[in-house]
């Protein structure tokens, strides 16, 4: 669960570029919801995130995670309830080591919740079992340079390293931007299957309007940092991209 309350935000304070990024934003997210950010930019949806990761600090309002207050609490202490994929693959993951080591790394990140797993032989197997739910053929490769790989390999790794850290929340900030469109269908995809089979708590950012309307429980639209507008499953089934872009110049 996820509960933001009354959320305001002013980015560059103080300087010709300040802007009251977010306004009064109150948001609540259930347990195992999959919900779709969209709308300009410029709209404030990262910052949304970097909000909920901790990379930065709202100046009024609280953040609640499950029943643990989390407004004050820095990055570093919210790894292992958030973990967030962005746009550009190679920031996900690190090119000179090889697929495992990245694995491993991202294991650690999620040690706090007891989900180290010393034994060498049962990570490689947990790992293998996470990587051939890609359909990549990287559970082959596990000693290959992740430099070595394609940018939705790596982005589909990424994807996988945020999952095996084990936090509650997964936040995905246009994960598909970067690559070409049958990748990032493909990417999408997995992504989507990965989420459903963990049910983990979600918020995915996205420019792809059929994406918006076809995945997740639930699409927000963002507009200058308030909620312009909610569509419910059954209100989703009911758009098309031409109507969802319409709604962008209405709010
Ligand atoms: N350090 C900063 N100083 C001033 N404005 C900023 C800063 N960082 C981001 N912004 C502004 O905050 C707004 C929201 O940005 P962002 O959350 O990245 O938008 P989105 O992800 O919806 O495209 C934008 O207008 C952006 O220019
Ligand atoms: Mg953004």
């Amino acid at each position: 669960m996820i509960k933001l309350v009354s959320i305001n935000l002013t980015l560059g304070k103080g300087t010709t570029l300040e802007r009251h990024v977010l306004k009064d934003l109150s948001i609540h997210i259930a347990d195992g919801e999959f919900v779709v950010l969209i709308g300009g930019n410029g709209a404030g949806k990262s910052t949304l995130f970097s909000l909920i990761s901790g990379y930065r600090l709202s100046d009024s309002g609280a953040i609640w995670i499950d029943d643990q207050e989390v407004t004050k609490i820095p990055q570093h202490k919210r790894a292992a309830f958030v973990s967030e994929v962005m746009q550009d693959p190679k920031v996900g993951t690190m090119a000179h080591m090889t697929i495992e080591e990245n694995l491993s790394f991202a294991l650690m990140r999620g040690k706090r919740r007891g989900l180290t797993l010393h034994d060498c032989v049962k990570r490689r197997a947990f790992f293998r079992e996470k990587l051939a739910r890609l359909d990549m053929r990287l559970e082959d490769r596990m000693h290959e340079l992740v430099g070595n790989l394609s940018g939705g390999q790596r982005q589909a790794l990424a994807l996988i390293m945020a999952i095996v850290g084990g936090s509650k929340i997964l936040m995905l900030d246009e994960i598909t931007a970067a690559l070409d469109p049958k990748t990032a269908a493909n990417v999408m995809r997995i992504a989507a299957d990965v989420i459903r089979e963990e049910g983990r708590t979600t918020l995915m950012i996205t420019h792809n309007m059929a994406d918006a309307i076809h995945y997740g429980t639930r699409t927000i639209l963002l507009t200058n940092g308030q909620i312009g507008k909610c569509y419910n499953q059954d209100e989703k089934a009911q758009l098309t991209p031409a109507l969802l872009i319409n709604e962008f110049s209405m709010f």
